[in-house]
């Protein structure tokens, strides 16, 4: 399995021509991009309502950018079952709706984890306070249900159970905080539900949208659940490693918020003495610490590992012979760009060798 390059310039990005401090978009193909530019407006338009302060609110988040992965899952998913041709309205319906739920959950999750930094720019709790963050993705969610609304009964209830599945996860990670005792499984958990049902869902509407049988939205939606275990374990390592600048939010904000995330949880079995650094106000010398004690742990690594792993198991979902050959080239190169930013912030090298990939569940100390 090739992990990087093809996808980057199958999506016209030599590494050349990534611009520095700005994250590289999930574009798998020129006709992905032009189906994503459809969202772009689509987007726009439904957040722009009258009530001037919800909008420039919700609009804040939308012309911020972000790399648009959710809708780009819908699309791909749709053309793995039909083709460009299979893009219809509904499916643009379908990929705003996923956006403006996962940037409602970003605004959120940015007083949670009380981040001053969002997509490159200011968050919305920092330029405006909690007050306007939490009202904020109220209406980005009033307007997520609406646009789901039209695409029917299915979708919607899908749609109500994601965001449901979230919140779980969310409620999890929180009742963890500065909890070193945390172990790998409930990471697992709590990840699936904050991230990885959102990302399964989207695969699942992108082939339902464009007419797939139940089965085979079902295959995609495991596809998605996989990829979505792989690309937070990612962020969980940039985090770590990233530059604000690069990654567009705080460098270390999981661990001034006491979530203890899987590189750090494999670094605590094997130096337990770590956990004398994971304290409230730790400050970013003591983050560079803590980075460091789990780089000299190969807990970097080995997380990296599990989440190649779970890309692998997401690769394994794209077998159906329903799939066509376009759909599993879209979403193969998709899930390399999942592992993108970790070579372009010099990470890459942590990726080898690694250790035998096991599932994030099973992560224990080697
Ligand atoms: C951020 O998601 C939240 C996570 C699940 C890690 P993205 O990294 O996809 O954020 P945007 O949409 O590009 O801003
Ligand atoms: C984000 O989790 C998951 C959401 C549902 C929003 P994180 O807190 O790890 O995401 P970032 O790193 O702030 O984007
Ligand atoms: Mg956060
Ligand atoms: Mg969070």
């Amino acid at each position: 399995m090739r992990l990087f390059g093809e996808a980057q310039r199958r999506a016209g990005h030599g590494r050349d021509g990534v611009a520095a401090g700005m994250p590289v978009a999930f574009r798998p193909s020129p006709d992905t991009a032009t189906q994503l530019s459809r969202v772009e407006s689509r987007l726009r338009d439904v957040a722009d309502t009258p009530d001037r302060r919800l909008a420039e609110l919700a609009l804040h988040g939308i012309e911020a950018g972000g790399r648009r992965l959710r809708p780009a899952l819908v699309i791909c998913a749709a053309m793995a079952i039909g083709g460009r041709d299979a893009v219809s309205e509904r499916v643009i319906d379908a990929a705003a709706a996923v956006e403006l739920l996962h940037l409602a959950s970003l605004y959120h999750d940015d007083v949670l984890d009380d981040a001053a930094a969002r997509r490159g720019r200011p968050s919305v709790n920092a330029l405006w306070g909690n007050h306007a963050a939490v009202l904020g993705g109220d209406v980005l969610l009033s307007h997520a249900y609406r646009v789901a609304a039209d695409l029917g009964a299915a979708e919607l209830h899908r749609l109500s159970h994601t965001l449901a599945a979230l919140c779980s996860g969310q409620v999890a990670e929180s009742t963890a905080q500065f909890d070193a005792a945390r172990d790998v499984a409930h990471y697992d958990a709590s990840i699936r539900g904050k991230t990885a049902t959102l990302l399964a869902t989207c695969c699942w509407l992108g082939a339902t949208t464009a007419g797939a049988s139940p089965q085979l939205a079902d295959g995609l939606g495991h596809y998605g659940m996989e990829l979505g275990i792989a690309f937070q374990i990612v962020d969980d390592v940039l985090d770590l490693y990233g530059h604000g600048l690069q990654i567009g939010k705080p460098v270390g904000s999981d661990l001034r918020a006491g979530v203890f995330t899987l590189p750090v949880l494999i670094a605590l079995q094997r130096d337990p003495a770590l956990v004398e650094l994971l304290v409230e106000g730790i400050d970013d010398a003591g983050v560079r610490h803590v980075a460091r004690r789990v780089r000299e742990a190969g807990a970097d690594r080995h997380a990296v590992a599990c989440a190649l792993h779970h890309l692998q198991l997401a690769f394994a979902h794209l077998g159906d012979p329903a799939v066509l050959p376009e759909g599993t080239q879209l979403l193969t190169a998709l899930g390399e760009l999942v592992l993108e930013p970790l070579e372009r912030m010099g990470l890459g090298a942590i990726r080898q060798p690694f250790p035998a990939p096991r599932a994030a569940a099973e992560a224990t100390a080697a």
